[in-house]
Formats: structure tokens, sequence, C-alpha cells
């Protein structure tokens, strides 16, 4: 299967390939230049930009030796200029570590600022036949479709998943092109929502298509939006007693004892938090303010404050619900691990 479905693809390229700069080079300066811009953009918008740049830097020593402003001015337009910054550090440190030449194996690649999996993939195996096999998302969708895999491709988990079917697939005669024509294939052919094919060489024994899954391969599921929470924890102590309280329905920590609480929209600073409860209530006595502790949870991400407190009003607390327990019963309750750990290491 593995010698047909790389000639079928390599086949199919040599034929349909589109005609760009970046291959027509094996030079690693230009593939790793290309390519770092194409993460950014499109081949058609990218490719006045990556023109530009081997005009101004025909070199990577001519791009180590530019002036920062002017590789940021080259950059704009294209977006997120912590990789212009990446870009041009890089070209420093192949000039700087590496005598001007880009390493050669895939695990030192991965080593230079900016360069990830993919980029380092793409430079091995354009430049110096490595056989790394590239899996970006042309790849995962000609995989996932071709060998029906469903697993959710938005999970980090699952890049290896691929890695490895495109590593059992990859011949060691003629990597690069192997991993250009699935590339190529993905962006020409299997492309995300109109798939030609009719056209595409693997037709045949594509699963998707077989089964008309098209459209629902790779699956990639939305990223669920992680809420910052910044929660403030008082701790009233009554002589030996803490004031605690049972967190009721509908709760992320119903049942659980944890102690009263106010929440704030962001973040405040120790003095703000002083502020805050003095204002509330006159007679408190602050004894301690933590270090905000972070709890990550499955969509929340907590920031939690503790403040001891002494002197409470006592009808207050009761209003709320609050009761005193001793050190004893606080041990025993039920607790969530953010409250539990915070005990421990304050020896509470
Ligand atoms: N997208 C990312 N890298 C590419 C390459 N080398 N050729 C075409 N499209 C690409």
């Amino acid at each position: 299967m593995s010698q047909r479905f790389s000639n079928l693809i390599i086949d199919w390229y040599k034929i349909n390939k589109r005609d760009l700069p970046w291959r027509d080079t094996s030079d690693p300066y230009k593939i790793w230049l290309s390519e770092i811009i194409l993460q950014q953009t499109r081949v058609n918008q990218g490719l006045p930009y990556y023109d530009n740049f081997i005009s101004h830097y025909p070199t990577v020593y001519d791009l180590a030796n530019a002036t920062d402003d002017e590789v940021m001015r080259l950059w704009q337009g294209l977006g997120y200029y912590s990789r212009a910054r990446n870009l041009h550090e890089c070209a420093k440190s192949v000039v700087r570590d590496y005598g001007g030449e880009f390493p050669n194996s895939y695990k030192e690649l991965l080593t230079l600022k900016g360069v990830g999996k993919y980029t380092g993939a793409a430079i091995a195996s354009f430049a110096f036949d490595q056989v790394v096999p590239v899996v970006d998302g042309n790849v995962f969708r000609v995989l996932a479709r071709f060998f029906d895999v469903s697993d959710d491709i938005a999970q980090a988990s699952t890049f290896s998943k691929f890695f490895d079917i495109a590593n059992s697939l990859i011949p060691t005669e003629n990597p690069a092109s192997f991993n250009q024509a699935l590339m190529e294939l993905g962006a020409l052919v299997c492309k995300p929502k109109t798939p030609r094919c009719e056209i595409c060489p693997l037709n045949q024994e594509c699963l998707a298509r077989i089964h008309g899954k098209q459209a629902d391969l790779p699956v990639k599921k939305k990223k669920i939006k992680v809420k910052n929470r910044f929660l403030y924890y008082l701790i009233w102590q009554n002589g030996e007693k803490l004031a605690m309280k049972k967190r009721g329905a509908n709760d992320i920590w119903q049942g659980l004892f944890d102690f009263d609480l106010f929440e704030s929209e962001n973040a405040l600073t120790p003095e703000e938090v002083l502020e805050k409860v003095t204002e509330k209530f006159v007679h408190a006595e602050v004894t301690d303010i933590s270090e905000p502790v972070t709890h990550i949870l499955s969509h929340q991400r907590l920031q939690a404050v503790f403040i001891q407190l002494k002197n409470p009003n006592h009808n207050v607390l009761k209003e709320t619900g609050l009761e005193y327990y001793t050190r004893q019963q606080v041990e025993e309750l039920p607790k969530p691990r953010l409250i539990t750990n915070y005990l421990t290491s304050k020896n509470i």
C-alpha cells in the first residue's frame, strides 16, 4: 500500500504541481523563509513577500545583518509580528552558531527559533532529503480522509498519530517529492469544503470517498473557551475556629465546603484587596493575604487569593450561611482541592 500510495501522489504531483520559486531550489535558507511566510498566509499572498525578502536578503547573512526595523517593515501586513522577530533571531543564530549553514538534521533544526515540527520536517526533507514526514493541515486532511481517521486534529496528541501514518508511507528514495505531493494534493484537490474527488489520484481507495464521509473528515472539534475567574476567599477566624459554608446546587463544587468568597472581574493587587475588605468589614483585622494560586478546571482558570482575617461580625456571617468549625472539623469536611492545598500549605 505505501509504495502504491506514494507512487500515485508523486506521479500526480509531477504533472500538476504549481510552479513556485521555493520549489526550484534546495537552498535551506529559501525553503525556511518560504515556510515561515506560508505559516502566516496563503501562497498567492505570500509570494510577493517571499520575493521581496529574497531580493533584499539573498542569503541568510544579509538577513542576519539587517536592522530590526527593516525586517519588520518587510513583514508588515503579514501580522503576528513575533514571527518576524523569530525569523530575524533565527537568521542571526544560523550565522553565529552554525557558520551560516542551516543544520541538516530534523532534531537540530527543531532547536532553531520559530522552527517547529512542521517547518523542521519541511526543511529537512526539501533541502536535505531527510526522510521526515511533514504534517500540516493539508496532510491531516488527506490522511484523515484516505484512512478514515476520526481523531480530533485540534488535540495536540493527535499529531503523533498522523506523523506515524505519514512516516509509514514516506519513501526513503524520494521523501521531498512525497511530502510536497501530499501537501499539494491537499491544497489543490482534497480541499476542505469542495474536494475534487473525481480528479484525485487516490479516489479508488479513499475510505472517505467510498463511504461519502468527505465532509465529516478530518474531525476538528472547537476549542472550548476557558474562562478566567478571580476568587478572593475570606477565611474568618474566631479563636481557633474557621468559618466555612457548603456550596449549593448548580455549582461546580456542589456539596463541598469552602470559605466566604467574593469574586472580581479582574485581578486585584493586595492593596486593593485590603481596601475592599476593610471598607466592607470595618472591624475586620486582616492578618494574611496569600499570593494568587492558579487552579485549572476543564473550562475555567481560577486565580484564588486567600485572605485570613479576625473580628468577624457574627450576625452577618450567619446570614451568608457561614458556620464556625474547629480545625479538626475543617480537616474532616469535604473540600475542593484548591482549598485543601491552601490549608496544607499554610499548615492549618
Ligand atoms: N504551504 C506551506 N508550505 C508550502 C509549500 N512549500 N508549498 C506550497 N504551499 C505551502
